[in-house]
Order: structure tokens, then sequence, then C-alpha cells
């Protein structure tokens, strides 16, 4: 009584509910907010405390800026789903609303094409390497549960690439990246309304910032040979899985491309089978049947592994600095 009470209190004022319904669309930063409500950043960023505090939003933060979504907690059939269904889409108030975020939006994109324009050239020169991706994605895809219902994290989501291609399956997906510059290219990418399902996260894949048992499928695609210490990564994976979960690894077999490293930053030149399978059987997982996709120079593996279904859940080894670089 007393929650509902809160959050009816938080949404009747009429800013509040604006921003309720901006925020009920896209996650926004108080800048963003500011430019689109045409009010104060002070003001924004009282009402935003009282509509954190009623439950109805959530505040993260992304490296030096704070973004707010609707509430997690308060999905699928909670208080604010419920609210904003029943907006008025044509009133003039929220139409305006929504044709400044369309700007916002348009911004958005112009960034991220900028950014992605400024380093494609590189991913492309990767990419002639080895296999071409849909035959690696479509091997991915086999990988997942038939069934529905499940939850999806991916790590080092780059351009949300791999999230684009799993959304479709999953009930959500959430992408965690350590660059804030790929996690505004991936935003963009996913902001249409089939990729409702899906967000993306600031975080590091050492120290994942996620709740235990909370995701049934983990991927790492083109991501692990970052890693500093890649077994420490796929041991802090099995914490946010829930029991009979699956971890999926997609990187490159052992190879001699050397100036990957030098050029790409990349850590370790591929990965053996066997190197894999112990790290995933050290984390406590069940290691599948590998797939091998060859290239010219470079192969690409798929790892799986399960974690067991008997509640046992892995500490988190992490402790360690990683890698916060990309190709
Ligand atoms: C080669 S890109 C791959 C992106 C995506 N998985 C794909 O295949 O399209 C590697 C990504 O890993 C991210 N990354 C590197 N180190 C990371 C870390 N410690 N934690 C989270 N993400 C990291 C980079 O920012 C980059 O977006």
């Amino acid at each position: 009584m007393n929650i509902f009470l809160k959050s009816l209190k938080g949404v009747a004022e009429e800013t509040r509910l604006r921003i309720l319904a901006l925020c009920g669309e896209t996650e926004l930063s108080v800048s963003e907010l500011t430019s689109i409500l045409n009010q104060s950043q002070p003001r924004v960023s009282r009402h935003l405390k009282l509509l954190v505090e009623a439950g109805l939003l959530e505040r993260f933060r992304e490296g030096p800026w704070a973004f707010y979504r609707a509430s997690e907690k308060d999905r699928p059939n909670g208080f604010a789903p419920a609210l904003l269904a029943l907006i008025p889409l044509n009133d003039p108030v929220f139409k305006e609303d929504r044709a400044r975020l369309e700007m916002v939006r348009h911004i958005r994109v112009a960034k991220a094409e900028g950014f992605f324009k400024r380093n494609a050239a590189e991913w492309d020169s990767i990419r002639g390497l080895h296999i071409n991706d849909a035959s690696v994605e479509e091997a991915l895809l086999e990988l997942l549960p038939t069934q529905s219902g499940w939850e999806h994290l991916d790590v080092g989501t780059g351009t949300g690439r791999i999230l684009k291609i799993i959304a479709p399956k999953a009930r959500r997906a959430v992408g965690i990246d350590l660059s804030i510059e790929m996690l505004t290219v991936a935003r963009s990418a996913l902001a249409g309304p089939e990729f409702a399902n899906c967000q993306v996260r600031h975080g590091d894949m050492q120290r994942l910032p996620l709740d235990n048992d909370t995701f049934d499928v983990v991927t790492f695609h083109l991501v692990l040979h970052y890693a500093e210490r890649p077994e420490l990564v796929l041991s802090e994976a099995t914490r946010p899985l829930r029991p009979n979960g699956k971890v999926i690894v997609v990187d490159f077999a052992p190879h001699s491309e050397a100036h990957l490293m030098t050029e790409h930053a990349h850590r370790w030149l591929g990965f053996t089978d066997s190197e894999i399978q112990n790290w995933f059987t050290q984390a406590g997982l069940i290691p599948e049947d590998t797939i091998h996709l060859v290239g010219n120079p470079l192969t690409v593996s798929l790892w799986s592994a399960t974690k067991p279904g008997n509640g046992h859940t892995p500490a988190g080894l992490l402790n360690t600095e990683g890698t916060s670089s990309w190709y």
C-alpha cells in the first residue's frame, strides 16, 4: 500500500509524468532530459530524484554521466508500464516531448556514426582474416536454448551485434561493455521497437555489475582475447548465470597473426580447446562439444559449457586489472 501511494505521489506532477513517459521509451541522461523538457538542470534533477525514490526510475552511471530508465523492478506488470500505457499519445505535450526525443536520438546516431566511421576500417581488416560473420552467427544461434523465456547476457557487446541477432529469441537481453563509445553505438543500433527487450550497460567483464543467478545464456563474442586473465573472466561469468545456464565463448583458435597484438591490442593469439575447457571446468562448468569454423588464417571456435543444476554457484574469483582495449 505504502509503495503504491509513493508511486502515485511520484507521478502526480506534470514534469515527472513527462519524464516517466520519456524514460519509458529509452534510457536518458540528465542533460538529454534537460534539453527535451527545456527546464533547468537542478529542476530536472530534483524531479528525477523523486522518481527514483518512488521506485519508478532507476539511475545508473556510465562514465561521467548518469542515465535514467524506467525501473526494472517495476516490470513487466508493474505500476510504471500500466501508467505509460494510459498516457494519451496524441496529447500535444507528450507529442512535443516525443518529437524532441527523436532529435536526441538523431544526435546519438550522428555521434555513433562518427565513432563507427573512424573505426570501421580497422574492424573490417580483422573480419577479412576469418570466415564470414553469417556462418559464425548461424553456428552461435544453433547453441541457444530451444524453449522460450530465457534471458541473455552478452559480455563485451561492442556495437550490440550479438544482442541484435539473439534478441528475437530471448525474453530479455543485456549487453555489457567497458567502452562508452561502443555503448553509444549499441544504444542507437538497438533503438527500434523490435529491440525493446534489449539494454546495454557500462561494465567490466572482470567484475560484472550484475546479481547472481540472473541470466540463462552468457555470450563472449570475440572478447576473451582481450582479457588479461581469461580464466578469471570465465569464472566471473558463472556468477550471474542460473543453474542449467550456458556460457558460449566465440573466439579464435591458436594463430600466429602477431600484428593483432601490436596493432589491435589482443592479449592472446587465440585459445586451445583444452585451455578453454580447463577454465570452464575450474569455473564449475561442464564443457560441451567444440565447433571449429576454419578460415584463413584465422579459425573461429565456439566453446560452450553448462552450469550444473544443483544450485551451486562458483565464487567469482576476480580481483585483477584487465584490458580496456578492442580492435
Ligand atoms: C572486438 S569487440 C567485439 C564486440 C562484439 N562482441 C562483437 O563481436 O561485435 C570487443 C569488445 O570488448 C570490449 N571490451 C574490452 N575489454 C573489456 C572489458 N574488460 N570489459 C567489458 N568489455 C570489454 C570492447 O570495448 C569492445 O567493444
